[in-house]
């Protein structure tokens, strides 16, 4: 199919209002003005501005309008420093209902939360879907992911405590050692996950005793409206507060109070960056950062290409490219490279493209015009640069619909050789020695993940060994994830700043902290009393079932 064909026929992807399925639409536009600060739902009088879907509607005239699904308040610095102040009045320099409460008695409250938002579960997937236009199945798939890292959370947690509720006694000293809050944690997650994203950082801060600030991503923020509720009435006054606005302006000015223990972002390392230079008190910040990443693929000649190319495809076109995980550059053995793209181009053509609750739907509309305009511009370079777009009609595009694009070769001083593309663009250079690809690794400003796909033990193995001290994960014979999460997810370089895991999240947001006193008689005799008495939240020996 040629590029105008392709832009028709993607147009015409697009339905009329009365083709969306009942089941998946919503009712009437929601227009929030109650914003959470303090514990309570205060009415927002202020600016607001509209939310649009990613999915167009086809008017009878044949155009694509946006779809309008509600809008949310635009609050400012003053409503950032009444939420500063609401958390650090929460947090109470550690002396807070929250920080002090049994940790016990913190899980319940997660517990709660957790099962007031799964009641709501279809309204919060539905915001998703439509809002970031990811598949249902995806959107799905992220609630559920969500509800199973906050258990898999608590149940970590109290693994944790109980581990931590016995007396040490070394070198005449006992000890009694467990995990201890930081203090305020910013939390702000990504448009592409933004349920889960952000509650990998937010669940753990919360349940370790901090009290947090969350800045919801740009899209992605009516989801948050069904659980403004559940947010109020599970946690004490003050614990969890939300602000809106414009990221550029409300964030840096909360960094700049120095109030900020913990920097939580899942972003660009550009505004990571920024953010800590912010903070008056370096020493004071803590940062839990999942950043940038351009994940390579290295396909070596002797590949199975039947699993590399279904690999490929998943690896760097699930949710259109737009995850941190992504392959997000191909290199592969030139003596295989025409085979590879011939098939891998075959496969791309087999995708289902269309709307996000359509059955087995793969690609599905952009959040914003913008990045349909920063891929055509990628491609535009690539192309002035000797590159070509090697699929049929790959790079058409009808308003937020956007059929992906097969980039061969891209070579060094090309956008697409270093840059995130973070959509459905796929960059593929062509090697003839493996060193070359080594070296892509090597001098990439990122270190997340790789794939390798080969057969052959000496050449895997010649690589898994310089690879594992560039990224993090190196994936054999499969695409690059995060999943599943109770294993670490870590970067080097621009990609990231500690570790996420369900084990190593809980870690990221406490501080090992101790009671010590000397083996003596006295020593014990207070101790004892103090346990028996039950006189005390962090010297205590109780065991959490
Ligand atoms: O955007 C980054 C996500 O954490 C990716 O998670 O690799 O399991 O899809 P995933």
């Amino acid at each position: 199919m040629k590029l105008p064909e392709m832009h028709e026929r993607l147009a015409s992807l697009f339905p009329l209002e009365s083709d969306i399925p009942e089941d998946v639409r919503l009712l009437a536009p929601l227009h929030q003005r109650a914003i959470l600060l303090n514990g309570e739902m205060r009415i927002w009088k202020g600016e607001t501005r509209p939310v649009h879907s990613a999915v167009r509607v086809r008017k009878d005239d044949g155009s694509l309008a946006p779809v309008e699904l509600g809008s949310v308040p635009v609050t400012g610095t003053a409503e950032a420093d009444e939420a500063l102040a609401a958390a650090w009045a929460a947090w109470d320099n550690g002396r807070g209902r929250w920080p002090t409460m049994p940790v016990a008695e913190r899980i319940a409250c997660v517990e709660n939360f957790t099962n007031q938002i799964s009641a709501r579960r279809r309204e919060i997937v539905k915001f998703i879907m439509w809002e970031i236009g990811k598949s249902l199945a995806d959107a799905e798939k992220e609630f559920d992911r969500t509800i199973a890292y906050i258990q898999a959370t608590i149940a970590e947690l109290k693994r944790l405590d109980n581990d931590n509720s016995r007396f040490q006694i070394v070198e005449g000293t006992i000890a009694q050692i467990r995990r201890s809050p930081l203090g305020l944690v910013l939390c702000m997650g990504p448009y592409n996950y933004p349920m889960n994203e952000t509650f990998t950082t937010l669940i753990p801060a919360l349940i370790m005793g901090n009290v947090v600030l969350f800045k919801p991503p740009r899209f992605g923020v009516l989801l948050y409206y069904p659980m403004l509720e559940s947010f109020r009435s599970a946690f004490p006054a003050g614990v969890i507060n939300i602000v809106y606005g414009e990221g550029s302006v409300v964030v840096p000015h909360v960094m700049a109070s120095g109030k900020v223990n913990v920097l939580a972002l899942i972003g660009s390392s550009k505004v990571a960056d920024q953010l800590k230079k912010a903070h008056p008190k370096s020493n004071r910040l803590r940062a839990v950062l999942g950043l940038d990443a351009k994940n390579a693929a290295i396909i070596l000649p002797d590949a199975d290409l039947d699993l590399t190319v279904k690999e490929c495809i998943a690896g760097s076109l699930t949710f259109n490219g737009q995850r941190c995980t992504a392959i997000k550059m191909i290199l592969v053995h030139q003596a295989i490279a025409e085979e590879f793209l011939r098939r891998f181009c075959d496969a791309i053509a087999k995708l289902k493209i269309g709307m996000p609750w359509e059955s087995g739907v793969m690609l599905t509309p952009l959040p914003e015009l913008a990045k349909v305009e920063y891929l055509h511009a990628c491609i535009e370079d690539a192309r002035a640069k000797g590159a070509t777009v090697v699929n049929a009609a790959g790079g058409a595009a009808a308003e937020t619909l956007f059929h992906p694009a097969v980039v061969f070769p891209v070579k060094e001083g090309m956008t697409l050789y270093r840059d995130e593309q973070f959509g459905p663009v796929i960059p593929v250079a062509a090697y003839e020695d493996v060193e070359t690809a080594l070296q892509y690794v090597i001098t990439s400003e990122h270190g997340q993940q790789v794939s390798i796909f080969g057969t052959n033990p000496d050449q895997v193995a010649h690589l898994i060994d310089p690879l594992v001290n560039q990224v993090c994960r190196v994936n054999l014979n499969s695409q690059c994830q995060r999943s599943p999460d109770v294993f670490p997810f870590a970067g080097r370089k621009d990609s990231a700043e500690g570790t996420l895991s369900v084990h190593d999240a809980l870690r990221a947001f406490s501080i090992r902290t101790m009671v010590a006193a000397k083996q003596t008689e006295a020593s014990k005799k207070l101790l004892d009393s103090i346990v028996l008495g039950n006189k005390s939240n962090f010297v205590n020996t109780r065991f959490i079932l």
